[in-house]
């Protein structure tokens, strides 16, 4: 009688974690506090691969965020001046090593964002991260395009550091060198660049 009781308790708790995920969150006061400060979901598209470009997939997209579970998630912008507003850019290739030796190359898409489900590579961090363009002479061939330098110990949302602009506290947006931002366009939703889009959002996984 009383463990029925318990047990039936815990479900309830179950239940009411499993309401409020996308609202409230359910007990990380650091993931809570990130969910709390995105926007809303642009009604213009659909939650899908287009959505939340430059926002922090894994806040959603893990165990605890409760969408399908990526192992990493991130946009690609141009423009890197902290006077021009970056826009979305597709096409590029994010080039990550695991520390097992195993590589995955993600292709950003016509909204700049890019992805691994958990379920199709599950990397061994910490991970080495390099940006990649088509090179038009040798179809099939890619040309580095610039690479980051330290480490990525366990963060699997690029957003969890890259936002925003350039500043001495945050890597900025993951950016393309060299390139200019394009016009806002339709077809995207507009681009997150952070709560404060100078301070960095950090540390959660
Ligand atoms: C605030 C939460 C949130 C964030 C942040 C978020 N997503 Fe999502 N995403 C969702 C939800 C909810 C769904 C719908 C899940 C479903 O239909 O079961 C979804 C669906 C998707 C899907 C379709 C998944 C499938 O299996 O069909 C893709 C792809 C996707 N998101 C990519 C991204 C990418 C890339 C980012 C980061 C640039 C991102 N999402 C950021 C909540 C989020
Ligand atoms: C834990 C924080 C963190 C995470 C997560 C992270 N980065 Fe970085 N990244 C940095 C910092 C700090 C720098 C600047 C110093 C350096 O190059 O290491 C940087 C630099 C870069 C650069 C080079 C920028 C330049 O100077 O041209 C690229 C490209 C890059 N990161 C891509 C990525 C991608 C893609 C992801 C996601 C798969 C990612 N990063 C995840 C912190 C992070």
């Amino acid at each position: 009688m009383m463990a029925m009781a318990r047990r039936s308790r815990t479900r309830r708790l179950e239940v009411a974690c499993a309401l409020l995920l996308f609202g409230l969150g359910c007990g990380d006061p650091y993931r809570d506090r990130l969910l709390d400060g995105l926007p809303d979901e642009d009604p213009k598209f659909r939650p899908g691969e287009l959505h939340r470009p430059g926002q922090p997939c894994l806040a959603c997209h893990s165990d605890y965020g409760g969408a399908p579970e990526f192992s990493l998630g991130g946009t690609i912008f141009s423009g890197s001046e902290p006077t021009e507003t970056p826009s979305l850019l597709g096409g590029y290739t994010v080039r990550v090593y695991d520390s097992e030796g195993q590589t995955r190359d993600l292709l950003s898409n016509s909204c700049g964002n890019f992805y691994i489900r958990r379920a199709d590579w599950d990397p061994a961090f910490p991970l080495r991260a390099e940006l990649y363009e088509d090179n038009p002479a040798k179809p099939g061939k890619l040309i580095q395009v610039t690479v980051m330098s330290s480490r990525i110990a366990r963060e699997g949302s690029c957003a969890g550091c890259h936002v925003g602009h350039r500043s001495p506290l945050s890597p900025g947006a993951v950016y393309v060198p060299g390139t200019t931002p394009g016009a806002p366009s339709d077809a995207c939703p507009t681009p997150w660049l952070g709560p404060d889009p100078r301070a960095p959002v950090q540390g959660l996984k």
